[in-house]
Formats: structure tokens, sequence, C-alpha cells
């Protein structure tokens, strides 16, 4: 298959290349800043969602679009990098849209959308059942941007939107700020640390996308390990999976409220997203369990 990935270069697209590659697949990237390569099954090619422009040879006889591009969310929330966030997730997908209009192929879309679409909730389980959405930022640059890329649907493309939980990953993202002051015996979570956590390993992430592209799966899917933990959990699984003792109390939403100005919520909203579809189509997750996620990500932590 030819595949056009977009945010290839981020933390799940280098992943995710590497494995297409492997398969046999033959790959379109776009990026923001093109680069040469030797590898004859990769061919770069330039965008620039922010001007609306886009090389159209990017999309020629291409199977599927793999849409994982977007401005860092973990950025201070000031009005202008809020606009970037989402302007590079809104115009990117729409100029996709607008570049695969004018042709007439009907590539299947796999679009990057996030759990903080659902509202922040200590009890309750959302599933893809589920349509209550949240009403702050976050939440809402993931709305939209679902919105966007259902608007392939309109052009009779498969479309499916990912609704990915926290990428674990021993490259990169968040495990890394995690899972070092633990190690060195600092590891402490956010307030009473009862705030679940949907995670997934990247490995399994990138399953998923492959399985979503050979299924044909289509909608919204929850993209994350089928059992969330509690923050308080987490931080003590990755103390104990390191050998380092755990003394320190939960970090006051005060003091990160100062540090992280509005973005701190992402640290103590509580989001329990169940893979209902993933489980009702028995995908094989190879970390359904923390524990032998975090065992693999610091063996392989370099
Ligand atoms: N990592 C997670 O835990 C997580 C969780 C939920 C959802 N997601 C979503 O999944 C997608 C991929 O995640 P990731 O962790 O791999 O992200 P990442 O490492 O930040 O990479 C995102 C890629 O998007 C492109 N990009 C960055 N700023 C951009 C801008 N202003 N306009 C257009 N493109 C821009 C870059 O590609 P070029 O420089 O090549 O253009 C970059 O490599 C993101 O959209 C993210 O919101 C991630």
């Amino acid at each position: 298959m030819r595949i056009l990935v977009t945010g290839a270069t981020g933390l799940i697209g280098t992943q995710l290349c590497r494995h297409l590659l492997s398969k046999g697949h033959s790959l379109h990237i776009l990026t923001r800043t093109p680069w040469q390569t030797d590898d004859a099954q990769t061919k770069v090619f330039q965008w620039s969602p922010q001007n609306m422009q886009i090389d159209h040879r990017a999309l020629v006889g291409v199977h599927a679009i793999i849409n994982l591009a977007g401005a860092k969310i973990n950025q201070r929330w000031t009005a202008k990098n809020k606009r970037s966030i989402l302007k590079s997730r809104i115009q990117s997908t729409r100029l996709l849209f607008d570049a695969v209009k004018q042709t007439n192929q009907k590539p299947h879309l796999i679009n990057a959308s996030a759990i903080g679409i659902y509202p922040s909730d200590f009890q309750r389980q959302y599933t893809e059942a589920d349509a209550v959405f949240s009403n702050d930022f976050d939440g809402e640059v993931v709305r939209q941007w679902e919105e966007e890329a259902k608007q392939f649907e309109k052009l009779f493309c498969k479309t499916t939107i990912l609704r990915i939980g926290l990428v674990l990953s021993s490259k990169g993202g968040a495990f890394v700020p995690l899972s070092l002051p633990t190690r060195w015996g600092f590891g402490a979570w956010f307030g009473n640390g009862q705030q679940w956590q949907s995670w997934i390993h990247i490995d399994d992430l990138v399953g998923v996308i492959d399985y979503c592209l050979q299924n044909k799966m289509e909608g919204c899917i929850n993209a994350t390990a089928p059992n969330p933990v509690c923050q308080r959990d987490l931080i003590q699984t990755i103390a104990k999976k390191v050998g380092a003792p755990q003394f320190l109390p939960g970090i006051p939403k005060f003091l990160m409220s100062i540090a992280l100005g509005e973005m701190h919520k992402l640290v103590y909203d509580s989001i329990y997203a169940k893979p209902e579809r993933l489980l009702d189509s028995r995908f094989p997750y190879q970390f359904p369990e923390f524990s032998a996620c975090v065992a693999d990500l610091i063996a392989t932590y370099k």
C-alpha cells in the first residue's frame, strides 16, 4: 500500500513509519521541513498548513492517509499558543481534504484525536458510544479536529478517528519526565493521585493504526490500553520497577497552576477511556497491563 503520513517526524510518526516500511508499504511523507532520503520506499514532500500550501504530488496514488500533524499541546496555553494548537490541526486536515477533493481517489483517512475529548470524571468510564464532550480548551480542540476529519466521509473515504490516550514510549513523550524523578526517588503524583490515566504503549498504538488499516475500521476508536491506572498507582508502579523509594506526597494543584498555567489541568484531569471497539474486535494487545508496559519501557530506555 502507498500511505501518506503527516506528523511523520513526531514521537508516534517516527515509529509508525519504521513499522509501515518493515511491512512492505511505501510512504509519502508530508512535512513542513523536507529532508533527503536514500530509502527508495519513501518520498518526502513539503506542505505549510499555516499558509494552506501543499505539494499535490504527495497525494498521487495513495491508498491511505495517516494524519498526525499538530503543534504540541503540552506548551503553555497562551492565547498565541492556543491559536497555533488549534489552527495547526484544523488547517492541516482541511488542506488534506481540499487536496483529496481535487483527485478521484478515496484514501482511507486515519486521523489522530485524543481522549481529552471526554470531560474529566473520577467515576465514569467512557466508551466510543458516549457522546459527551469536554468544554475545556483541549476538549474543544479535538472536537473541532474530529469534525474536520469527518468531512472526509462526504468524499466517500473510509474515516477512522483515533482517540489516543497517554502514549508511553522510552524514546520521548510523557514517560521520560514521569519516570526520571521517580528513578531518583523524587516521584510524586499530582493532587490526590486518584485521577485515571488512560495510557497506551507506543508499540500497541502503532499496532492499532496498522490494525485499523488492515481491517478497514471506521468511526471513533479509543486508542488506549484496556487497563487504565490511577496516577498514584502509575508512580508507585514505576518506583517499584526501578527499585526507588517513593515517599513524597501529591503535588498540590495550586503549585502546578502557577508553574504551568491553564495547561496544569492535563495532569489533574481524570479520564477513563475504555477501548471497547478494540476489545470487541479482539485487537491483540502486546501490553494490556501497566506493569508489563513499564518493565518494557525501562528495559529499552537508553
Ligand atoms: N503523544 C501522545 O501522548 C498523544 C496523545 C493523544 C493524542 N496525540 C496526538 O497525536 C498526534 C501525534 O502525536 P505525537 O506525540 O507524535 O506528536 P509530536 O511528536 O509533537 O509530532 C507532531 C508532528 O506534527 C508536526 N507539527 C508540529 N507543529 C506543527 C504545526 N504548527 N503545524 C503543522 N504540523 C506541525 C510535526 O511534523 P513536521 O515538523 O514534520 O511538519 C511534528 O513532528 C498529535 O497531533 C497529538 O495531538 C498524541
